[in-house]
């Protein structure tokens, strides 16, 4: 029997770095609001960089730190709502841009849980025994659609890319997974509505920038998402308290507060970086993951067992518990 397992992990940010002061100095926020409600303190901002840049940065550093070559690649999956051009997709420039001539490579759309349903995707494909070895990258320029007239959202979002090598592998790693979508909660949040645009029609429904109802997700994270986290534990061979760390997708300190609480877990058990790089969407967990491992908290000798839970537009979500 085939399985997969994250054999390597790597994460790149933007250079400049935006304060909530700095922000302070563009729109009518303050450093007090936004953190207390938040958590987030800073985020990276892109200069000059796109999401295949950022998606990139991480991929050559994968090859580096596994000392692999791009030709030993199969398949390469960027999750990303940030894309530079739905086509070519971000994940085909980045396989031109390492040079891995035999991997396929596509994007997956899906939002904040778009780590975790690609990572998901990428199991299948290994444990298919079809393929051997992939990156799933997470990658994101939100700077490019966030509204920045907006105070109500343009304080929560940052630039960055996180990712991980997957190899196949001869024993199990990956112990449960729930993945879900509630198409009819699709309001709530939205992005790059394209509308109708011939000689023969055109439509309203053109809203380039990122619009949200943060109650709504509010709730939504705090009752679906971590319903979902237990279903998922239940479903698995484990109990809670044999899960060493809870990467979560970082929306926000509060959100986390309240899955913490309702799981019965402390907090030292979920990490948190959004005072560093605000919400990143598909970026957040790769990244998180990346720098847990960076700080020796996840060591990547198979002697821990890490849940990964991605929550937002769609609305989407979805938990996976491994071993790494
Ligand atoms: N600075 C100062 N004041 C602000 C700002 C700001 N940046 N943004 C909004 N306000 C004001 C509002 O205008 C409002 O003023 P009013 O009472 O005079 O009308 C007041 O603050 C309260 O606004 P609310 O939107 O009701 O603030 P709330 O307490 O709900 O907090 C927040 C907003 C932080 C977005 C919250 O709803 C939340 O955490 N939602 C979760 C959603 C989330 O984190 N989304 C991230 C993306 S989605 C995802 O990744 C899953």
């Amino acid at each position: 029997m085939k399985f997969a397992k994250i054999s390597q992990v790597a994460h790149y940010a933007p250079e400049q770095v935006v304060t909530n002061d700095d922000l302070a100095q563009i729109m009518d926020t303050s450093d007090e609001w936004i953190s207390s409600r938040t958590g987030i303190k800073k985020r990276h901002i892109s200069h000059h960089e796109s999401t295949s840049d950022l998606a990139t940065s991480v991929a050559l550093d994968l090859l580096k730190k596994s000392g692999i070559s791009a030709q030993d690649l199969d398949f390469i999956i960027v999750a990303t709502i940030t894309p530079d051009s739905l086509m070519p997709s971000t994940a085909a420039r980045v396989q031109a841009n390492i040079g891995a001539n035999e991997a396929f490579a596509y994007d997956l759309v899906a939002a904040c849980s778009g780590f975790v349903f690609a990572l998901s995707t990428a199991e299948k494909l290994i444990s298919s025994g079809a393929y051997q070895k992939g990156l799933v990258i997470g990658s994101e320029t939100l700077s490019k659609v966030v509204d920045w007239s907006d105070r109500g959202t343009a304080v929560l979002f940052g630039d960055g890319a996180g990712g991980v090598l997957l190899e196949s592998t001869s024993d199990q790693h990956f112990l449960a997974e729930i993945q879900k979508t509630d198409g009819s909660r699709g309001e709530s949040l939205t992005s790059c509505l394209m509308g109708l645009q011939s000689p023969f029609a055109q439509t309203e429904d053109d809203e380039k920038y990122l619009t949200m109802d943060g109650r709504a997700i509010f709730d939504f994270a705090i009752r679906d998402v971590a319903q979902s986290i237990k279903d998922t534990i239940e479903a698995s061979p484990l109990e809670v308290d044999e899960i060493d760390y809870f990467l979560l997708h970082q929306a926000n300190d509060r959100i986390l507060n309240k899955i913490a609480k309702k799981l019965g877990v402390s907090r030292d058990k979920i990490p948190a970086n959004m005072m560093e790089y605000g919400n990143t969407s598909a970026a957040s967990i790769p990244i998180l993951l990346s720098e847990c491992v960076e700080q020796g908290l996840v060591k990547l000798d198979g002697s821990q067992k890490i849940l990964l839970s991605g929550f937002g537009g769609g609305l989407t979500w979805g938990t996976l518990i491994v071993t790494i």
